[in-house]
């Protein structure tokens, strides 16, 4: 039980290509009142986030309820009596997908994901690559054998986006869906905004 009433959602960044997805989640997430984050980020995280948005490290984290040090192995986070909903890795690169894969805890971000699978909690890892290997794809198998939600961030067209935005709101509102939450301005398939244009003009 989690006596804090809040629930707490675990949050790793990875090195793989996708690091605004995280801040979105983040702020997503900020938004909800009932929602606590639980944020470790590791230095392959940090290099792409650097990379890819204008956010520095210090700004990504001040969306976030608790963060947590990548080195430190004793945090909350890596005992299975801390109580969350479960966790999401986004990105998810493949070097991690291998780490959780085998149960290679070396960091802290890898420590919560082997937690959240021995306590048989909600993994949801946003596993970024292309092309996949035969290695990448024989360890996704091995984690969605093992109950992880393997959810690679891709494409999608029938809601159709009009900016990078877009694209990125439905990959995050994909991942609020699987711990019950709706995401803003997410387009669901049946929906009035999904509507084939030339049925939609009829
Ligand atoms: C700009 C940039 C983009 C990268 N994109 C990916 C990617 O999409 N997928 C991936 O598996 N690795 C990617 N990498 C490589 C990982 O960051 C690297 O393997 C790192 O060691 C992963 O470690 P981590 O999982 O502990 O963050 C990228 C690296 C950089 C610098």
């Amino acid at each position: 039980m989690n006596f804090t009433q809040k629930k707490r959602l675990i949050i790793g960044i990875s090195g793989a290509s996708g690091s605004v997805l995280a801040l979105e989640l983040l702020k997503a997430l900020r938004e909800m009142p009932d929602w606590e984050t639980h944020l470790v980020i590791s230095k392959g995280g940090v290099r792409t986030l650097e990379h890819e948005t204008h956010v520095t490290e210090s700004q990504l984290t001040d969306y976030a309820t608790q963060v947590y040090d990548r080195e430190d192995v004793g945090a909350n986070i890596a005992s299975g009596t801390f109580v969350t909903e479960g966790m999401v890795i986004v990105p998810c690169s493949m070097k991690t997908v291998a780490g959780v894969s085998i149960g290679y805890s070396d960091n802290l971000l890898l420590r919560a994901a082997d937690v959240t699978l021995k306590e048989r909690r909600k993994l949801l890892m946003i596993a970024r690559e292309t092309p996949l290997s035969k290695i990448h794809l024989r360890n996704m198998l091995t984690l969605a054998e093992a109950g992880v939600v393997v959810m690679p961030p891709m494409l999608t067209y029938y809601n159709h986006p009009r900016s990078l935005e877009d694209v990125t709101n439905h990959v995050v509102g994909k991942i609020l869906h699987e711990f019950g939450v709706e995401g803003k301005n997410f387009k669901r398939w049946g929906t009035e905004e999904c509507v084939t244009p030339i049925r939609a003009m009829s």
